[in-house]
């Protein structure tokens, strides 16, 4: 796959904080653009209540079929107080896990990176977390966000009953385990895999195939397994501990959330959700930052653009084979930081400058010109 291809990219900015962050990517889209000749063809649209508002429905068929149409879905972040009335299948969150179900995006990569800068600012120690690099592998299209039966129902005693089923086959295990075990042979060569395997018979087949993929395909890694709740004590005792963790979409929902405390805020850490390949060799693919919406900083530009910015860095190294151009955003991420420039949610660093959303974009950017 030649860079040269022109790059399909579906904006999303969504709800909430997301239009602030994602106007801050476009800067960096465009800078790649002007400054290396990058092709961009870029559209935008709706998603979450934004589109609710617009269409009625938290995801329209035409916006699903042109991220099914693009090489890469870039997504702010869904969801607000306003929208939660809502009937359930119109609620903001039903347009990304349609886009993550539709697509196929199986697979979610949730690294959690301690930058040197922000050490002191995660609510460990800082020797804890100082030169963390974590990769987090989320299965994202099953388990108990999509098993069925599902629903709330009545029994004829009047009492209510809420239902959601944990489910995984053979294949859904084994295509993610494939996806951590690929990722870990370019890092440290390790996949911790967790689950439940003590209470749960998913957790059990979840642990059987992970084993048997390791066996057939790649005996090369370490492989390690872990009940999920000591994986969780594990994250906040010894995150330095693992290389790449690989779970399923409700453990991984959670664990992802406390190892990006681990970075310091959650306003950090990127994603990306990957599915197969389309014709074109790139893979399906949908990038958004890990934060929700943040509505009570919403509008403001408190907001830290970062976890989307590096979001696209992700989009940069996993669709396009950018990798030398995702370094260079993440380089000038963590110089900007090393300035000591910070946004509200990363503390105050000595000497250094609080600065807006959009002037941490700027900051950015001008980092990412000196590297240049
Ligand atoms: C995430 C979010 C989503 C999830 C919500 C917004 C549906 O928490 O991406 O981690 O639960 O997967
Ligand atoms: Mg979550």
């Amino acid at each position: 796959m030649s860079s040269a291809d022109s790059m399909r990219l579906l904006i999303l900015p969504g709800d909430g904080i997301g239009a602030e962050v994602m106007a801050e990517v476009r800067k960096v889209v465009d800078w790649f653009a002007g400054n290396r000749g990058l092709e961009f063809e870029v559209s935008e649209d709706l998603v979450g209540g934004a589109a609710y508002d617009v269409h009625g429905v938290p995801l329209s068929d035409e916006t699903m079929a042109k991220a099914q149409a693009v090489d890469a879905v870039l997504l702010g972040a869904v969801g607000g107080p306003k929208y939660d009335d809502l009937d359930f299948s119109l609620k903001p969150e039903r347009g990304l896990l349609r886009l993550r179900k539709e697509m196929d995006l199986y697979a979610n990569l949730r690294p959690a990176q301690c930058f040197d800068a922000l050490a002191d600012y995660s609510s460990l120690k800082r020797e804890v977390v100082a030169g963390l690099d974590i990769m987090i592998v989320r299965e994202l299209t099953s388990g108990m966000y999509f098993g069925e039966p599902r629903g709330i129902t009545e029994l004829n005693d009047g009492t209510r009953v809420g239902i959601n089923t944990h489910r995984y086959t053979t294949e859904e295990i084994r295509r993610v385990a494939r996806s951590a075990f690929e990722l870990a042979r370019k890092r440290q060569n390790r996949v911790c895999s967790m689950e439940k395997a003590n209470v749960m018979e998913a957790g059990i087949l979840w642990r059987e195939e992970v084993e048997h993929v390791h066996a057939e395909e790649y005996p090369d890694v370490e492989l390690s397994h872990m009940y999920a709740d000591n994986g969780a004590m594990q994250l906040v005792r010894a995150p330095k501990q693992f290389d790449v963790i690989v779970t399923d979409n409700l453990f991984g929902d959670i664990l992802s959330d406390c190892a990006a405390m681990l970075t310091g805020s959650l306003g950090m850490l990127p994603s990306a959700s990957l599915g197969a390949p389309m014709a074109n060799g790139r893979p399906k693919a949908l990038y958004e930052p890990v934060h929700g919406s943040a509505p009570d900083i919403a509008g403001q530009g408190k907001a830290n653009p970062i976890a989307c910015i590096l979001s696209f860095a992700m989009a940069l190294r996993y669709s396009f084979d950018l990798g030398e151009e995702a370094d260079m955003v993440e380089g000038a991420v963590e110089d900007v930081l090393a300035k000591g420039v910070r946004t509200a949610d990363l503390g105050q660093a000595e000497g250094g400058t609080t600065v807006s959303t959009s002037g941490m974009g700027d900051a950015i950017l001008d980092a990412l010109s000196s590297r240049a």
